[in-house]
């Protein structure tokens, strides 16, 4: 389906990246000889399916990020704006500047650096049976617990039931603008949860444990090993 219409990327990178400790925005660090943002941008505009990539990054680093984009030699990440106060504003912000013919919008977090190919074939492939939506999801590990705010466990919940959840996540375009809209979105941690609050399908592929997060030095070095051992 995806191979047929408009497909646009948005990388969000306007997250501050506190947890890393470091004095540039997260997106922005070093990650081998380029900024960690130059990872996915690569990979995205590598991919034949994509057609357009929008970065977000914090406000003041619009031309950093379109001469990074310059850099690297993806000439599809050719617009670049200013992110919001949280993930859901950045998306909303980044959204607004894919084209209106688009029909599929793709959301990467620029946090999770190594996207292969792959990831993305499944993820644009996988609108099958009437999704409005697909996101890749992994198994979870550990056993996962609800506690209440005295840190009283209240449940232990099914772990055959849940999975971790990954970007890149694709969504049919028009109602995934609907959702983006929503005055509420500010609660949604992930893209996919404002289309389920609207009513839509969701539908998952596999993840890939490559495309893991950067939140802490410890997973920017274990990204770092997992880019040199590919
Ligand atoms: O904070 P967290 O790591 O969950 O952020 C996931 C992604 O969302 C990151 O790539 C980050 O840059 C982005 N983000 C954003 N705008 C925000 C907060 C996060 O673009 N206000």
């Amino acid at each position: 389906m995806a191979d047929a219409v408009a497909v646009w990327a948005v990388v969000v990178a306007a997250g501050s990246g506190e947890r890393l400790g470091a004095e540039h925005p997260k997106a922005f660090v070093a990650f081998g000889e380029d900024p960690l943002i130059a990872s996915s941008v690569a990979a995205l505009d590598d991919h034949p399916a994509i057609d357009g990539i929008v970065l977000v990054v914090p406000e003041g680093w619009e031309e950093r990020a379109t001469f990074m984009a310059d850099d690297i030699g993806a000439g599809k990440a050719s617009i670049a704006v200013a992110g919001g106060a949280t993930r859901s504003d950045s998306v909303a912000a980044g959204v607004a500047e894919v084209p209106a013919d688009a029909a599929i919008i793709l959301v990467h977090d620029a946090a999770r650096p190594l996207v292969p190919a792959d990831l993305i074939d499944r993820v644009l492939g996988g609108f099958a049976d009437g999704a409005d939506g697909v996101i890749p999801v992994l198994p979870i590990d550990d056993t996962v617990k609800r506690i209440d705010a005295a840190g009283r466990v209240v449940e232990t919940l099914d772990r055959a039931e849940l999975r971790a959840v990954q970007t890149p996540q694709a969504f049919l375009a028009d109602g995934f603008r609907r959702a983006v809209a929503a005055p509420d979105r500010a609660s949604g941690t992930d893209c996919a949860s404002l289309v389920e609050r609207a009513g839509g399908t969701i539908a998952t592929v596999a993840g890939d444990p490559r495309t893991l997060k950067i939140t802490t030095r410890a997973d920017l070095e274990r990204a770092e090993e997992l880019r040199r051992a590919d």
